[in-house]
């Protein structure tokens, strides 16, 4: 029978616990599951470095047989290609998800029509959350809980303080 390897890719800035449930839900579906972390040297303004996502990452998938970690530079279907991946996984948590995740699936397949993407729906309850609205929180100093898993939160914190420490008072007199 064919394999069906799949792809999540992702900026995973930081991996939240939306991602998460899509990865757990994606590892049962697939006989292999690979989260490519996506290298955008445009997006140079991430929080995380990519070895630091890949850490988080990996720690929280430790326990997921047929999932690995893995970055990419580049077209994603070329990455597919090179992995020898069918498919291509992405979350659509609510109707705006909708348009950007349409134009990207259509030109991937036109790209190379060999790649399919399937789209998964993640827990009701991660519904709203998305790694920049968790940064947000972050960086405002609110509560993560629920949002990102104890280790994420602990380095969301780290990050945020050793920046606070690299700037110096908010409002010097
Ligand atoms: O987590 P994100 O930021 O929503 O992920 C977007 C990502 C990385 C999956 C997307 O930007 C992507 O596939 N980038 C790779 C470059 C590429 O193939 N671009 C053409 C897409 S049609």
């Amino acid at each position: 029978m064919k394999q069906i390897v799949a792809i999540y890719p992702g900026s995973f800035d930081p991996v939240t616990n939306g991602h998460l449930d899509l990865i757990q839900r994606g590892s049962k579906l697939f006989d292999e599951l690979i989260v490519a972390i996506a290298r955008n040297p445009e997006k140079d303004a991430a929080l995380f470095t990519l070895d630091e996502r890949k850490e988080m990452l990996l720690a929280m998938t430790a326990d997921c047989d047929n999932v690995t970690i893995d970055s990419f530079e580049g077209l994603l279907v070329s990455y597919c290609v090179h992995k020898n991946a069918n498919v291509v996984l992405r979350g659509i948590r609510a109707v705006s998800d909708y348009e950007f995740e349409l134009q990207m699936a259509l030109m991937n397949r036109k790209i190379d029509p060999r790649v399919e993407t399937i789209f998964m729906l993640p827990a009701e309850k991660y519904s709203y959350l998305s790694s920049r609205i968790v940064r947000e929180i972050a960086h405002l100093g609110g509560p993560l809980s629920g949002f990102v898993p104890d280790m994420v939160e602990q380095k969301l914190r780290e990050k945020v303080q050793a920046k606070a420490t690299k700037k110096g008072p908010e409002w010097p007199n």
